[in-house]
């Protein structure tokens, strides 16, 4: 089978923000505690308790942001329970994933803000905090803001000082994303559009305050949108009703608009053909929600600057349950999907501003899993590390054409070849999925580039079969193989793809 790629340089979208790489990691199941933290268990050797393990394997994706501490778990957390001396937190109760739920879960708070900004610092990853709207307050987040931020010396700011575990805390930890509650219209406090809006109008007010007297940071508020029904455009129209002040517009403040999207066919390993395809089909509803939130921008808030964040996305299969903490295998064939969100994630680099992917560790489609002794990268985890030459790039219009297959019932048909393309440095880079589950693809790259050569070119998921999960006896054979270009005259090359597999192509002129 034969596809065309046509790429062309003349027609750049705009900056891939590299936080498009952007990551989630919630207290939930063995994300934090387990996967990333375990204290002085003696078992795995650790940071002052955060896994070297986890870290170095995460380090090696430059992990642009991660968002935490939820997901729900976000708005009935106190960000206080967890600063200063690790033996005087509190036990709490948090409503949300109680995992292995005969047991009530307990949070120990031994993993707090300041152990989050010190993993953050030994990732190089910018932090990003979700703040408490259900079961918070206006006065808790802005404080929270001020212990993490403010150069100046008020209690908060010394506080900091005293429990800084990074040795860089004296001016402040920059925190620049907040998040104001996480999924509002659900486990965040069932508001509806309208009652969010008053919320998030009190609480945006006095952050931005803070920002615009207190703050060496320009703050980024995120506001909770949604991928159904009107939440986005009643929210919008709603949050206006507010008059306009000293930011102008009650539009302007907030800096983005979040939405989450999960997807399933089948089960996590188990899955026919046709549900193999669905999938792919369902993953494509990503860059569908981002259509959706822009469309609602432009009507509602046409004169504010205001970018589109994937807050969480990734696929859910069934087997992924509270009880036991939303695990599941992670296959090759989740992998290959995950390539077509960050292609349709850079098509539209003109209006995303972040996107993280659920969860880090060991959670839904993590991309490093662990045991009590060992850690070892996902399919997923692959597919990041070979794309994150795109981040920072300016993205290129690509177009292909290929086969297409229509899917009944499904809202989206499933292209078989999927892309995306960037510039940087001078190079093309170029990333070339092929979602047959059966059939190989021969790809024609066709550049504007007067001649090309290949400066390095990578395939995942060679031999392998869809359903193929990686282990710690395996987790190696996941990991890229050399690809062969045949390079033609006048700007052309062609590559042959395996079936299931997800390629990178660097390209000079
Ligand atoms: O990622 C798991 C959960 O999915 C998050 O806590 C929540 O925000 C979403 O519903």
């Amino acid at each position: 089978m034969d596809s065309e790629l046509f790429i062309r340089r003349h027609d750049p979208i705009d900056q891939i923000s590299p936080d498009i790489y952007g990551h989630f990691a919630e207290h939930l199941g063995r994300c934090i505690y387990g996967g990333v933290w375990v204290g002085d268990d003696g078992q795995v050797e650790t940071n002052d308790g955060i896994r070297e393990d986890t870290v170095s394997l995460l380090r090696e994706l430059d992990m642009p942001v991660l968002r935490w501490p939820g997901g729900c778990f976000a708005d009935d957390y106190h960000w206080e329970d967890g600063v200063g001396a690790r033996e005087d937190r509190p036990q709490r109760r948090n409503l949300h994933w109680a995992q292995g739920r005969e047991e009530v879960f307990e949070e120990s708070n031994d993993f707090g803000t300041d152990e989050f900004v010190r993993l953050c610092e030994s990732l190089g990853t910018e932090p990003y905090f979700a703040a408490n709207v259900g079961t918070g307050s206006p006065d808790e987040a802005t404080n929270w803001v001020e212990y993490c931020n403010y150069d100046g010396d008020t209690e908060l700011a010394n506080r900091r000082r005293e429990n800084d575990q990074t040795g860089n805390g004296e001016d402040g930890y920059d925190v620049r994303f907040w998040g104001v509650g996480n999924e509002n219209w659900g486990c965040g406090g069932r508001f509806s559009p309208e009652e969010y809006a008053k919320e998030f109008r009190r609480y945006a007010n006095y952050l931005r305050t803070y920002d615009r007297t207190m703050s060496n940071t320009d703050l980024e508020l995120i506001a909770v949108g949604h991928i159904n029904d009107d939440w986005n455009r009643r929210f919008l129209d709603q949050l206006e009703q507010g008059i306009d002040w000293v930011d102008g517009s009650p539009h302007n403040l907030m800096d983005h608009l979040a939405v989450h999207r999960y997807y399933k066919a089948g089960g996590e390993t188990e899955f026919t053909e046709e549900q193999y395809y669905k999938l792919f089909a369902r993953a494509r509803k990503v860059a569908a929600d981002v259509d959706d939130a822009i469309e609602a921008l432009d009507v509602f808030a046409p004169h504010a600057d205001i970018g589109v964040i994937v807050d969480e996305w990734g696929v859910w299969h069934p087997e992924a349950v509270s009880d036991n903490g939303l695990e599941q295998e992670n296959t090759v064939r989740d992998a290959v999907s995950a390539a077509g969100v960050l292609d349709d994630l850079n098509a539209r680099a003109d209006v995303v501003t972040m996107a993280n992917i659920a969860q880090t560790v060991n959670v839904l489609q993590c991309l490093v899993q662990t045991n009590e002794s060992e850690a070892w990268t996902t399919p997923t985890y692959h597919v990041f590390d070979l794309y994150k030459k795109h981040m920072g790039g300016t993205a290129l219009r690509t177009v292909v054409d290929t086969d297409v297959l229509e899917i009944e019932d499904e809202e989206f048909d499933v292209p078989m070849v999927s892309a995306s393309a960037s510039e940087s440095d001078g190079n093309v880079f170029a990333t070339v999925s092929n979602r047959d589950l059966n059939e190989s693809r021969t790809v024609r790259v066709d550049t504007d580039m007067d001649e090309l050569s290949t400066v390095e070119a990578e395939v995942l998921f060679e031999d392998l079969e869809a359903d193929e999960f990686s282990s710690p006896d395996n987790a190696d054979d996941f990991a890229a193989d050399t690809l062969e270009v045949e390079e033609i005259e006048d700007g052309i090359c062609v590559v042959e793809l395996p079936p299931n597999t997800v390629a990178s192509i660097t390209l000079s002129e």
